[in-house]
C-alpha cells in the first residue's frame, strides 16, 4: 500500500561518455549504443515530499525548489517528464510534490544537470514506489529508476550505478538494452576503477544547441549510419582494452570519439561549432603533453565547448600541474573541476 505522506533524497552523479549517444528515435531510443563513467564530485541533490491527494487530479501537482528558490522556470521539464513516465508510475497524480533540488557544481557552468537532476529525481519515485511494493528486488529497483530516468534525459539511465555504464543494443553484450544502462558486464582493468578527470570550463554559458536539438540532427544527416556504426565497433574494440587496462589504445577510441561528435555537428544542417578557440588550444596542449611526458592524460567533450581531461590516478601529480601551468589560463575565470570515478547514486 502507498504511504499518506513521507520524504525521500537521493544524490546522484553526472556520468561523462566515452562512446558518446548522439542521435535518438522515438520514446528516447538511442540510435547507437554509448557508454560512460560515471562521476562523483559532480552530482545532484534532491528531496521529494509526497504528499497524498483526496480527491481526483486533472494535473501533476508539485513545487520546485531550485537550491532553496522556487524556480517555475524548471518546471516544465519535470512536468514533461511526468508526462512521459505516468503510465509506469501510476501514482504520480495522487500526491502532491514539493522537489527540492540543488547542484555540487554552479549551475550555467556548462555541466549539463540533466543527466545527474534526472537519475536523482527518477530514483526519489522508485523509493516511494519501493515502499508500497517492499518484495521489488534491488535489481529491479536500480533497472526501472534507469528505465525512468531516461525517459528525462537520455544520457541520465547512466547515472543511476558506476562506475562504467552501458547503455543501448549492442549484440556482444547480450543483456544490453535500449530502455536502460547496465553495468558493463565484462572484465574491467582496475586502473579504470579511479580514473580521474579533470573538468576544465572554458565558456560557462548556456549551450548554443540544446540536446534535443542536437539528436534531431542526427535524422537524415549524411554520416549517420557510418557513425551509428562506428559506436558499435567502437564499444567492440574497447572490450580487449577495458580488460588489458591499454591506455594507448583507449586514448586513441576516446579522443576520436569526442571529435566525431563535434563533426557530426559541425556537418549537419543546420551546423554547429561548439568548441571556442581555448577549446582547441587545450587539445593541442594535451597532445603536446602526451607527447613529450609519454603520460596517458586525453580528452573528450560533451556538446559544448569545456574538455574533460582522463587520466589514471596514478599520474595525478604530474597531470594536475600541468592543468596548473599550461590548462587554466584558457579556462573561464580559471574554472576547473576535480572528479573521478565514482560508484553510483546513494539514498540520503
Ligand atoms: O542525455 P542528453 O539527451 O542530454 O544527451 C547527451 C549527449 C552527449 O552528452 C553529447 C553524449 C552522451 O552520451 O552523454
Amino acid at each position: 500500500e502507498l504511504p499518506k505522506s513521507g520524504s525521500v533524497s537521493w544524490k546522484s552523479p553526472s556520468n561523462i561518455a566515452l562512446v558518446k549517444y548522439w542521435g535518438k528515435k522515438l520514446n528516447q531510443i538511442p540510435a547507437n549504443p554509448s557508454i560512460s563513467l560515471t562521476l562523483d564530485a559532480c552530482h545532484t541533490k534532491t528531496s521529494v515530499q509526497f504528499q497524498e491527494i483526496t480527491q481526483e487530479q486533472q494535473n501533476f501537482s508539485f513545487d520546485l525548489f531550485f537550491e532553496g528558490e522556487e524556480k517555475p522556470a524548471f518546471k516544465p521539464k519535470i512536468q514533461t517528464f511526468f508526462e512521459r513516465i505516468e503510465s509506469f508510475v501510476p501514482f504520480l497524480k495522487k500526491y502532491h510534490f514539493t522537489i527540492h533540488t540543488s547542484n555540487s557544481f554552479p549551475h550555467s557552468s556548462g555541466i549539463a544537470s540533466s543527466a545527474s537532476g534526472m537519475a536523482a529525481l527518477a530514483l526519489c519515485l522508485m523509493e516511494i514506489e519501493q515502499k508500497a511494493l517492499p518484495e521489488m528486488t534491488e535489481d529491479f529497483f536500480y533497472r526501472k529508476a534507469s528505465f525512468l530516468a531516461r525517459l528525462g534525459s537520455g544520457s541520465a539511465c547512466r547515472s543511476i550505478r558506476g562506475s562504467l555504464v552501458q547503455w543501448g543494443m549492442h549484440k556482444p553484450i547480450p543483456e544490453s538494452s535500449d530502455l536502460y544502462g547496465i553495468t558493463y558486464p565484462f572484465e574491467v582493468n582496475e586502473v579504470f576503477e579511479d580514473y580521474h578527470d579533470t573538468i576544465l570550463l572554458v565558456h560557462k554559458g548556456q549551450k548554443t544547441v540544446s540536446s534535443t536539438v542536437g539528436h534531431g540532427l542526427m535524422e537524415g544527416h549524411p554520416f549517420a549510419i557510418n557513425r551509428f556504426e562506428q559506436a558499435h565497433s567502437n564499444l567492440n574494440a574497447l572490450k580487449s582494452i577495458f580488460a588489458e587496462g591499454n591506455l594507448a589504445e583507449f586514448i586513441k577510441i576516446v579522443e576520436s570519439e569526442a571529435l566525431t561528435l563535434h563533426a557530426m555537428m559541425m556537418t549537419s544542417h543546420p551546423y554547429f561549432l561548439l568548441m571556442k578557440p581555448d577549446t582547441l588550444a587545450i587539445l593541442e596542449k594535451i597532445w603536446n603533453f602526451r607527447r613529450e611526458t609519454g603520460l596517458h592524460a586525453c580528452f573528450t567533450l560533451d556538446a559544448g565547448a569545456n574538455v574533460h581531461l582522463l587520466y589514471p590516478s596514478s599520474q595525478k601529480e604530474r597531470t594536475i600541474q600541468f592543468v596548473q601551468d599550461e590548462l587554466v589560463a584558457h579556462c573561464e575565470n580559471g574554472h576547473y573541476i576535480c572528479d573521478r570515478v565514482g560508484n553510483g547514486s546513494k539514498r540520503l
